[in-house]
């Protein structure tokens, strides 16, 4: 059974953290409408809170992507498990992710999108583990850096469970 023992980020720094990101898009996109496609499940409560802070008209949409392996581990073979509901083609595209880790699953799906001829696509996520990067993916906002630790809550899980916890907090065994 694990537990979660330190709390990573609290809940004030992440509110306080998700409004600058919200302002830094409204001004990077004035003028603009804007679609964020979140990638389900661990991105819907980051984007939930992001997108009330953007003041812009924003549309969402999802995606569910499984990367096969273990649930800590994902392997680079990307599966579409969910498509988007609507055409991007010459929209303006966020892509909004709870977590990049390998870069694995993001390179996949920025370079599945881009095909699509959306008018600009970037990524956002709320959290980076840099020193685990695989393969290089142009993020265009970053919420924290965090260590290479394994970390719940915010939307993000370990085996469905800890996604609703309000903060960032490390699993240890
Ligand atoms: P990547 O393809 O290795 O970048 O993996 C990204 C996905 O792995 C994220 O969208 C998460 O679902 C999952 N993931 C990676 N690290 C963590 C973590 O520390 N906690 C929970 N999920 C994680
Ligand atoms: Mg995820």
């Amino acid at each position: 059974m694990s537990t979660v023992t330190d709390i990573l980020i609290d809940e004030a720094t992440l509110k306080q953290r998700v409004q600058e990101m919200g302002a830094e898009i409204t001004r990077d996109y004035a003028g603009q409408s804007l679609l964020l496609i979140g990638v389900l499940k661990g991105a819907v409560i980051f984007l939930s809170e992001l997108a009330q802070q953007i003041k812009l008209p924003v549309a969402f949409d999802f995606m569910a992507v499984s990367s096969y392996g273990s649930s800590t581990e994902s392997s680079g073979v990307v599966r579409i498990l969910k498509d988007l509901d609507e055409s991007i083609e010459g929209r303006h595209v966020l892509i909004v992710e709870d977590i990049i880790d390998t870069g694995l699953t993001l390179d996949y799906l920025y370079r599945h999108l881009q095909n699509r001829k959306p008018a600009s696509i970037g990524i956002c996520t709320l959290l980076d583990k840099p020193s685990r990067r695989l393969v290089e993916v142009p993020v265009k906002y970053i919420g924290f850096q965090i260590p290479d630790d394994f970390v719940v809550g915010y939307g993000l899980d370990f085996d469905e469970r800890y996604r609703n916890l309000p903060y960032i907090g490390v699993l240890k065994p």
